[in-house]
């Protein structure tokens, strides 16, 4: 399995080591990138994704590495520390910059047949929050197999994690990474997905935008095809 994991950070910590510890448990090639040291920009709410062509987002150059690897993984990993109950500022502000692949928008038809997972940490509660900032864009650019880790750690940094919370992460990974395996070249869209895009696609009646309904039109979407099935 080919693995990305986007790290909402840029040091060395519990939810590095877990991230990164999946993906090798996982098996095959991980791209990591760390924010905001691999891509720092704020999205400058200019619409010119969603309105015109994604190319004209003023950070659309320093993005395309990181794109063309969401692009080519067959896993997602996104992670998070948890920074006042949320995903770190530097997570959002990455996830902003592809607001135009939300369902609603201009879904990457491969995105529905990739697996994710997020992953956060926390020093004793928010992990759920956290782990639904970053879940909400898995699952709307189209992504079923979504893994949930969350883990309070009790500690400020990996090398104070007591050891029994060390046994409890290690145990957690493992099943997650044997779950991810066993779906790994079998991926569909579930129920819940497949909806969510019937949804989309009623409530955009064809694309919000010139630009969003020359998508949907070349992609067949309009009629009897779907990003799971050709008409
Ligand atoms: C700015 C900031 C905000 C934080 N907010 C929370 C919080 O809301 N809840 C919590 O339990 N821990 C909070 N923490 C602690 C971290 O989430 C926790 O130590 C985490 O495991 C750190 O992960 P890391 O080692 O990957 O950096 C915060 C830490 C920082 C630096």
């Amino acid at each position: 399995m080919n693995s990305v994991i986007i790290h909402g950070q840029s040091h060395r910590g519990s939810t590095w080591h877990i991230a990164e510890t999946l993906a090798k448990q996982v098996g095959g090639p991980v791209t990591s990138f760390m924010l905001p040291r691999d891509f720092s920009a704020f999205c400058v709410g200019c619409n010119q994704c969603f309105m015109k062509d994604e190319k004209r987002c003023p950070h659309y150059e320093q993005l395309a590495p990181i794109t063309e690897a969401l692009n080519r993984a067959d896993l997602i990993i996104l992670a998070s520390p948890v920074y006042v109950y949320h995903a770190t500022g530097a997570m959002k502000a990455f996830l902003d910059h592809y607001a135009y692949r939300w369902m609603l928008h201009r879904p990457d038809p491969e995105m529905f047949f990739k697996q994710g997972v997020v992953i956060s940490t926390a020093a004793g509660s928010g992990t759920r929050s956290a782990n639904k900032d970053m879940a909400d864009s898995l699952s709307f650019w189209g992504i079923s197999h979504i893994e949930k880790i969350g883990v309070n750690v009790r500690a400020v940094s990996w090398e104070t994690v007591p050891s029994e919370k060390k046994t409890e992460i290690s145990k957690k990974v493992g099943r997650a990474a044997r779950r991810i395996q066993k779906r790994a070249g079998r991926v569909k869209p579930g129920f819940k997905t497949k909806a969510m895009f019937n949804l989309m696609r009623r409530i955009s009646r064809g694309g919000l935008s010139e630009t969003d309904k020359a998508y949907w039109q070349k992609q067949g979407w309009t009629g009897k095809s779907r990003p799971w099935k050709k008409a």
